[in-house]
């Protein structure tokens, strides 16, 4: 069935405005800094649709439930042109924030769209094409979370046991001043943000609780453990739910990914620090360091458990592509005069290579090729895909299960995803999400048509 681009004549449910426009901000003791923020006004709609933490760069984040008619009017008001992208939602592709609809200063740009997905934690972003990283670095994302009945009827933890966390890093230079430094590599900070807030220590209660955590950052990945090494139940994915709790100890987490797990606190006694922290990537390169400290406060007085079965959607059947023995193969690779690219090929606005013609209504199966000693993390826009096989994998810990919209394809790993072309047709990027790669080309389009 293929959807329409809005919802026609119907009223929307909600209508957001979102403006994008310069502010500033003190880092460090009486120091000021420039940064761009997200502005967001209800027009229509419950006040919870908007929630904003005080002092925080990011946007608002928006709360909406699966079947709401959105309509969000984006009013940039920065000194160049931009456009917002809804990181993980299946919208058409006017919807879809494509650099090719980016408004110039002082103009408005209307999204009319339905919301598809499933409950989840989603974000949204600036995608003016060559200009992404340093638009999201000075302080351009927010999240959009979806609600839906299956993840209501779980009873997963919620309210203040329910904990939502952006993590970026972000240089501030000697001044004490937010500094853009782009590289090959990506931009890197020598700070964490948490929430947009410079503050990484949070109370939680003992019990059970769900911890939601979103890879903000333009290029850092995180090798993550909580309480060095204790086990955490995953529970979701970048496109919800997984259809039951799987455990880890350790994962790696790369920009534009999101983790929904459980975790308990019950062992530990009241003013205890638990810490999430980042290992190196490569076992004896680099220090461990701490991202996220957990106060264990006072017991909790709701009783939550970790359900047995989370989701009845059903996995994409492989034989549902027709060249799942022969993917198509997208290499990662440097090219001399471009860039970063993918098989060889640099941003284009109107061209297509034929692996990027898509019949709709197909499933096919990609496999993704990283030949580099730099990892690369790969975002597919529209619909939420599956990862089916990953080698020679020498590095464990990636985040493949469930529904996932971008995948760390780290250096010599091949990865072999699975995708369903069915919800509409028109133009969509794929690209990397190191957000200096992308904007250093590493981006293309496809086609469904
Ligand atoms: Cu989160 Cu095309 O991006
Ligand atoms: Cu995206
Ligand atoms: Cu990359």
């Amino acid at each position: 069935m293929t959807k329409i681009s809005s919802f026609g004549k119907d009223e929307p449910d909600i209508v957001l405005e979102i403006e994008a426009k310069e502010t500033k901000l003190v880092f460090e003791s009486g120091i000021e800094s420039n940064l761009w923020c997200y502005e967001g006004k209800i027009l229509k709609g419950p006040k919870s649709t908007l929630k904003k933490a005080a002092g925080s760069y990011l946007g608002p984040t928006i709360e909406v439930k699966s079947g709401d008619k959105i309509r969000i009017k984006f009013r940039n008001s920065l000194k160049e042109k931009s456009i917002i992208h809804w990181h993980g939602l299946d919208v058409s592709h006017e919807n879809d924030g494509h650099p090719r609809s980016a408004v110039k200063p002082k103009s408005v740009y209307i999204y009319d769209f339905v919301v598809e997905n499933r409950a989840g934690m989603y974000w949204y972003h600036p995608h003016p094409h060559g200009n992404t990283g340093r638009q999201v670095y000075m302080g351009l994302a927010g999240l959009f979370i979806v609600r839906d009945k299956e993840e209501q009827n779980l009873n997963l933890p919620s309210n203040e046991h329910e904990l939502n966390y952006v993590i970026q890093d972000r240089f501030i230079n000697e001044e004490g001043r937010l500094e853009y430094r782009p590289s090959m590599m990506g931009a890197f900070g020598n700070r964490i943000f948490i929430n947009g807030l410079s503050k990484n220590k949070f109370k939680v209660r003992r019990g059970l609780n769900r911890i939601r955590l979103l890879n903000g950052c333009n290029a850092r990945i995180f090798n993550f453990e909580l309480d060095k090494g204790k086990d955490v139940w995953q529970i979701g994915s970048d496109g919800g739910l997984l259809k039951k709790p799987h455990r880890l100890k350790k994962f790696f987490f790369a920009p534009a990914e999101r983790i929904d797990f459980l975790f308990d606190f019950p062992d530990y006694s009241i003013g205890e620090i638990v810490k999430l922290e980042s290992l190196p990537l490569v076992d004896g390169r680099g220090k461990k360091y701490t991202v996220i400290e957990f106060e264990v406060t006072e017991e909790s007085d709701e009783l939550y458990s970790i359900p047995t079965f989370l989701s009845n959607l059903p996995d994409i059947n492989p034989r549902e592509a027709a060249n799942l023995n022969s993917p198509k193969r997208f290499e990662l690779v440097p090219k001399r005069g471009v860039g970063w690219t993918i098989n060889g090929h640099g941003y284009e606005e109107n061209r297509y290579e034929n692996e990027e013609l898509i019949k709709f209504g197909t499933t096919e199966a990609w496999e993704f090729y990283n030949p580099t000693g730099i990892p690369h993390p790969m975002h597919i826009h529209g619909t939420q895909f599956q990862v089916i096989k990953r080698y020679p994998s020498e590095f464990e810990g990636c985040l493949d299960k469930g529904w996932k919209d971008t995948i760390l394809v780290m250096p010599g790993d091949r990865v072999k995803v699975i995708n369903r072309f069915n919800t509409f047709k028109g133009d969509f990027l794929y690209h990397c999400h190191n957000l200096e790669h992308e904007d250093m080309s590493m981006m293309r389009n496809f086609r469904i048509y």
